[in-house]
């Protein structure tokens, strides 16, 4: 699609804000300002839409609440990865009849990735009928009319056609937190790995202008941000579709150019477009992380083909001794699918061997969940869950020895730690992360919340560090 028409135009985002007003409008006749209640499942970038659907809820007036029967406006920003993310949505969303059912006035809105799909919009359609507006992410910034023609028409507004996909600028945003930001930086995905329900979704790629970008790390940096994390399904595919040569590791160099104290981060990044350019970049900045989170799925080139992933095992372990050699210190961690249909136990096991050549510093791990409309679902899936379970402990258990190890190592160190919040635990009431992104649960007075501090590390176990704070820094 043309540049011009990804791009929302200026007069398309006034018509948004007009929208704006007049839902601004309807809520102040109100004695009291109408509370929403916004839960928001799945991925970061569904945190960032989460952020801005707020961001335009506060715009029209809304305050926020916990409690889905004091809110008058109930808004599920949903995921649909696997199906359990589904069912926990269709679970809530039963729920919900009560509520609406107490309060008839009350507004239900199904929106993220889960309400893009067709068949969910039909079922919401017959059997959820309570559900007053669908909208998918790619409608995302159309929110304020669509709100608006879900209070002023008699019937229930859907909004789930299957466009590629746009790009808004200035919606405005909510963002939970003083010390870590999300910002996108691209929208949609062009892989269609062969498992994944995102491209189906989230529409085709498309990478918004880096000035834009730069602009607004640069203002997140003013305002007192110190962790920027830059998002996308596949970052490394940034600025393709701009036609300018411009990639990725030109935008963080342009973005570390910004002065200031903060951390950059990024996810997630194919490995199918890593290239040592983004490695020499990371290790030359200031203020990009030595972390990578890059996905390698499987570690046996044929289910790595059926899972239409384009790069092999020996591509993979080239591309991070690289990143290795140019940052020593970097952390790296991944993505695997255990349970791939017709995936054999000795291939699952080719997994569980890569993770022990690699000693990832943590993996997020997933059996193999069949999304409907994806190629994958329709292979035949003999193997039975029993079986693919093994495979999956097997995995974790070779990556929690791998954790636990590294994390031991760190005891007795003295780390730069990121200190964002409090923590639940009263004997390490702070919660902060390394420039690696591991969690430090740590002791150390509350006033250090939001700043860069040092920690001196004295335990350790599977899923984080422990010390305390020495001085900041
Ligand atoms: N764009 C990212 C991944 C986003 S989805 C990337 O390509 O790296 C996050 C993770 O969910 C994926 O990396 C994959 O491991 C997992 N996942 C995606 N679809 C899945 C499915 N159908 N069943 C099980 N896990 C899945
Ligand atoms: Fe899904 Fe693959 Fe795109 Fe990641 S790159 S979102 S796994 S299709
Ligand atoms: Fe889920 Fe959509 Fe993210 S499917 S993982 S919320 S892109």
């Amino acid at each position: 699609m043309e540049r011009e028409k990804v791009l929302v135009s200026a007069e398309e985002t006034a018509r948004q804000k007009e929208y704006m007003d007049k839902v601004r409008a309807l809520h102040e006749r109100r004695t009291t300002k109408p509370l929403a209640y916004v839960h928001t499942y799945g991925c970061q970038q569904n945190v960032a839409d989460g952020e801005r659907l707020m961001g335009m809820l506060r715009e029209m007036g809304c305050d926020f609440t916990d409690d889905t029967k004091r809110a008058d406006i109930v808004l599920m920003n949903t995921c649909a990865i696997r199906e359990n993310a589904e069912k926990t949505v269709y679970g809530m969303l039963g729920q919900l009849t009560h509520t609406k059912a107490a309060n008839p006035d009350q507004i239900i809105c199904l929106c993220g990735c889960m309400a893009q799909q067709p068949r969910v919009a039909e079922k919401v359609k017959n059997s959820y009928r309570h559900v007053d507006l669908v909208l998918g992410p790619q409608a995302e910034w159309r929110f304020p009319e669509l709100l608006y023609r879900a209070y002023t028409e008699r019937g229930r507004v859907f909004s789930i056609d299957d466009e590629p996909g746009r790009i808004a600028e200035d919606i405005p945003v909510y963002r939970v937190g003083g010390v870590s930001a999300w910002v996108s930086i691209m929208y949609g995905c062009n892989n269609f790995c062969s498992y994944c329900i995102v491209p189906y979704v989230r529409g085709r790629e498309r990478s918004r202008e880096p000035a834009q970008i730069v602009r607004e790390v640069r203002e997140l940096v003013a305002a007192g941000y110190k962790e920027i994390t830059l998002l996308g399904q596949n970052v490394n595919s940034y600025g393709k579709d701009l036609g300018t040569g411009y990639d990725f590791a030109d935008l963080l160099a342009e973005i570390d150019r910004i002065d200031g104290d903060y951390w950059v981060r990024f996810m997630s990044s194919q490995p199918k477009d890593a290239t040592p350019k983004l490695f020499d970049t990371m290790a030359a900045s200031r203020h990009v992380t030595h972390q990578l989170h890059l996905p390698v799925q499987s570690g046996n080139d044929r289910v790595l083909r059926a899972m239409n992933r384009p790069y092999t095992r020996a591509g993979y372990l080239e591309l991070i001794n690289y990143a290795r050699r140019v940052m020593p210190d970097l952390v790296l961690t991944s993505d695997i699918i255990i349970g791939f249909p017709g995936e054999t136990e000795a291939e699952a096991m080719d997994t569980v061997s890569l993770i022990n050549e690699v000693h990832f510093d943590a993996l997020f791990t997933f059996i193999f969940s069949p999304r409907p409309g994806t190629p994958a679902a329709k292979l035949d899936d003999p193997t039975p869950r029993e079986e693919k379970q093994r495979w999956f402990d097997a995995l974790c258990n070779a990556q929690n020895a791998i954790s636990t190890a590294k994390h031991a190592a760190y005891i007795g160190k003295t780390v730069r730690v990121l200190v964002e919040g409090e923590s639940d635990d009263a004997d390490w009431p702070l919660s902060a992360r390394t420039e690696g992104n591991r969690l430090v649960r740590m002791k150390g007075d509350k006033s250090l919340i939001g700043t860069f501090a040092t920690a001196k590390i004295s335990d350790s176990n599977t899923w984080a560090l422990y010390g305390a704070a020495e001085e900041t820094i």
